[in-house]
């Protein structure tokens, strides 16, 4: 028998992966703001956690800060997918700022959602990641101490209210659907009367972009996904491949891939987080297919045909 090398690659490509509508309406806003206004825009944060797509707009004109006092009065500045806390577009304003605000609506949504439970009285029990931006964009909907961080199911037994106070959970849009299906049955096993969210905070893309991966990861002995080590949705697309028991490694780009690791493979599976633009999927499918000859496959679990529409300022 050849030697595996010789074997040509089974390439399993998952479908849904790469960009969402949260993510393609984000950089659509950069862009037309760019045409609309001239450069320099500024943009606060990474407009979506990719360090080419950042790269691509810094080329265009876009200018990246983390804070909103590095932006130049008289400029206009856009608010990243992620979603800002309230006190950034008061800010904002205060300062006669044009801003334009990317928070992909599926994150505003669970905004308003926050703000309806503390109309309510109830206290939030947000799933999610500390430290994430999402997450404290999301804190910053509602007066301090009306929220509390929930990261696992261990965090569910720590907590203690007094007697009779209202309970709700809320979660961030990008997590694991698996870990929180387990830190949502903690809680209403906790608290009982605690009230869900109308429908699932998880987004349809994160939760189909899983969903491909479990689709694929069985038959694979290695999975690449593309994405930033900021990207939470990418890293759960990791997580939910080695849980299968497949080696999963994150990259950025093609040159990152260590020919070693094809050693032994005959079947290797290939997905995007929702913030990595379809070139780097090609990319990475060249670099492959400069090591190996390969076989390529799309296996789609799902099809995606939502998009949003853009702020009113660049409609046309
Ligand atoms: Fe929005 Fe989900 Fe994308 S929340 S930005 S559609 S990953």
């Amino acid at each position: 028998a050849p030697p595996a090398s010789d074997k040509p690659l089974r390439l399993l490509i998952a479908a849904p992966r790469g960009f969402c509508a949260g993510v393609d309406r984000a950089i659509e806003i950069v862009e037309r703001a760019l045409d609309r206004y001239g450069a320099p825009v500024y943009v606060r944060h990474e407009i979506v956690h990719n360090r080419f797509v950042v790269d691509s707009l810094k080329a265009k004109g876009a200018v990246f800060v983390e804070e909103l006092d590095e932006v130049p009065d008289g400029v206009p500045v856009v608010f990243s997918a992620h979603g800002v806390p309230k006190s950034v577009p008061a800010n904002a304003e205060e300062r006669g700022l044009d801003y334009l605000d990317a928070t992909c609506p599926l994150v505003s949504k669970v905004h308003r959602q926050a703000e309806r439970q503390v109309e309510h009285n109830r206290h939030i029990l947000f799933i999610g990641h500390k430290g994430h931006p999402e997450v404290i964009g999301t804190f910053g909907q509602v007066p301090e101490g009306r929220m509390t961080l929930v990261e696992t199911v261990e965090d569910v037994a720590r907590l203690d209210f007094p007697e009779g106070t209202g309970l709700a959970y809320l979660s961030q849009t990008t997590l694991s659907v698996d870990d929180t299906t387990q830190i949502i049955e903690a809680l209403t096993q906790r608290f009982p009367d605690i009230v869900a969210p109308k429908a699932e905070d998880i987004c349809y893309a994160t939760s189909n972009r899983q969903a491909a991966v479990k689709a694929i990861a069985g038959e694979c002995q290695l999975l690449l996904v593309i994405g930033a080590p900021n990207s939470s949705n990418s890293l759960r697309l990791v997580e939910v491949a080695e849980r299968m028991g497949c080696v999963a490694k994150l990259v950025q780009r093609g040159s990152e891939i260590d020919p070693a690791w094809l050693d032994g493979v005959d079947t290797i599976g290939l997905t995007a987080g929702a913030s990595a633009p379809e070139v780097l999927v090609r990319e990475v499918v060249d670099r492959l297919a400069s090591m190996r000859p390969l076989t390529e496959e799309v296996v789609r679990t799902a099809q995606e045909r939502i998009t949003f529409k853009l702020p009113r300022q660049l409609q046309d």
